[in-house]
């Protein structure tokens, strides 16, 4: 019996590569040394994350050359080395690369077995600069449309970073999702081919997502910044899961998460983490999900709902923003946020529609008071809230005083990115009960801080951030046609001190 243990120890740790991803999934991976490209993350003004996958056969560990370049023939060359990786990360490598130039745009490299892999591009934050362009996304379900917007963002050679906001992947399966009409209107199936539950389910759907060609050029071309929002493990997923098979699942999608997305690597596997843009902004990426989010509300009547001890990021996420956010001397305060953090008073939009929506801040008022108290006590101030989850675009003015009083200064603005494919109203809904419904929740008198909405469309939004201005543009795509065309443009210009959302516009490109 001990032997027979002693073996099946020896056969895992020398599995075959082909134990790493679902069966029906194995086929379908590029013959390529490098099957699903280069990626780069976590951008400081000295340093990035540099990232890429290689299959390692049956030697176990294997070893993988790096080279960083200011050039895009890798001919000026700042720095190199070697990595190992083996297959109980997944083949994935990743190196933090410091003591880079700042505000440097930068070409990489991977080796392995003598092959050389794509050259990535990328680019280390600057010290002082006078603008940042950042582009917004999340919701990019692999299924439901093309990735338009990963194609589209191909093409913008001035984009600083992306910042993914959530919903990367999708665990979902068709077969146990929505009913047969939507799923007609899928274009792509999911593999493996049903929900995802363990480490080799994740590792499938997050490879399956890299054979996208334009999320793979994407990735290539632009330092990706990231995290994680609910579908990246289950539906409306929380902190307090505590049955065994609940926190395997979880572990098996963080560790998947670890491997395959380019952030730079925790001890704990903790994601919140703050990236500097020099003196114009700090960038607070938040865990909304993970950290310390308690179990949503059931409704208005559940007593948790307005619980003063009811947390969104958990103690220490909270002590670590608000202390960091006081201390900051950057022009602008950034959150790179999940759910919707402004009040939305919905109501009276679908009257078979719950009033408040648990899943967002709306969910955890307690929580967000001690937030918003504590802006007002430091005096913080030029806030951007960068949102995503909801599938839909947003521009909201943020308010300084209790989220009662929405008539207040603003103190900054809430700007919420679209789904990139993932269904929204237009999807769900005949459009002019869409429309409708933009027209009920853009009523002054529910929502007076409600700038802009868009209910009906995808795309992705790209904010350009300069010491007096932030512009935001969201651009739409269709996503059941392969293609970079924007179909259309809404922008809005929030200006330092000047109370207002207001729309600018501009030719279509
Ligand atoms: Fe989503």
């Amino acid at each position: 019996m001990r032997f027979g243990w002693l073996l099946l120890g020896l056969t895992s740790t020398f599995v075959s590569a082909q134990n790493l991803f679902d069966p029906h999934f194995q086929e379908s991976i590029p013959h390529h040394p490098f099957p699903f490209g280069v990626a780069s993350g976590d951008p400081g003004s000295d340093r990035v994350v540099l990232w890429t996958m290689v299959m390692p056969g049956k030697e176990g560990t294997t070893q993988v050359g790096w080279k960083i370049a200011t050039d895009s023939s890798m001919h000026n060359v700042l720095q190199y080395g070697r990595t190992s990786t083996d297959e109980g990360r997944a083949g994935t490598v990743k190196v933090l690369v410091s003591q880079l130039p700042a505000g440097s745009t930068l070409y990489y490299q991977f080796t392995w077995k003598g092959l050389d892999s794509p050259i990535g591009r990328t680019k280390t934050t600057d010290i002082d600069p006078t603008e940042l362009r950042l582009a917004v996304v999340s919701c990019s379900d692999y299924q439901t449309g093309h990735f338009n917007a990963y194609r589209h963002l191909c093409t913008q050679h001035d984009i600083d970073a992306i910042i993914h906001l959530g919903d990367y992947i999708y665990e979902t399966s068709a077969e146990r999702w929505g009913p047969a009409k939507q799923r007609r209107r899928m274009y792509r199936s999911h593999l493996p081919g049903h929900l995802c539950i363990n480490l080799q389910d994740y590792r499938t759907r997050y490879a399956q997502y890299r054979t996208d060609p334009w999320l793979q050029e994407a990735h290539r071309l632009h330092p990706f910044i990231t995290v994680w929002d609910d579908h990246e493990f289950s539906n409306n997923a929380h902190s307090e899961m505590s049955s065994a098979a609940q926190l395997e699942r979880r572990d098996a999608a963080r560790q998947a998460y670890f491997e395959w997305l380019p952030v730079r690597d925790h001890p704990e596997k903790q994601l919140y983490r703050k990236i500097e843009f020099g003196r114009l902004a700090d960038l607070w990426m938040l865990d909304t999900r993970q950290e310390g989010r308690m179990q949503q509300a059931e409704n208005a009547q559940d007593p948790r709902w307005q619980s003063s001890d009811r947390t969104m990021l958990g103690m220490q996420q909270s002590e670590w923003l608000t202390t960091g956010m006081g201390a900051s001397e950057s022009t602008w305060q950034i959150l790179g946020n999940q759910v919707i953090f402004s009040p939305i008073h919905d109501s009276r939009v679908f009257s078979r529609v719950p009033a408040i929506k648990m899943d967002r801040w709306d969910g955890y008022p307690a929580a967000r008071n001690r937030l918003v108290r504590s802006w007002r006590e430091q005096a913080v101030e030029n806030i951007i809230v960068l949102t995503g989850d909801v599938h839909t675009a947003w521009g909201l003015e943020l308010q300084s005083s209790s989220h009662d009083d929405l008539s207040a200064t603003p103190i900054g603005v809430e700007l919420v990115t679209p789904s990139i494919s993932s269904f929204n109203f237009n999807d769900i809904l005949p459009r002019p009960i869409a429309w409708e419904a933009e027209r009920r929740f853009k009523k002054k008198k529910h929502n007076p801080h409600l700038r802009y909405l868009d209910l009906v469309r995808h795309g992705y939004l790209q904010v350009t951030i300069t010491k007096t201005d932030v512009l935001a543009d969201w651009l739409f795509f269709n996503p059941r046609r392969s293609t970079a065309k924007v179909q259309q443009r809404r922008s809005y210009r929030y200006s330092r001190g000047i109370p207002g959302l207001e729309r600018v516009r501009k030719k279509s490109p």
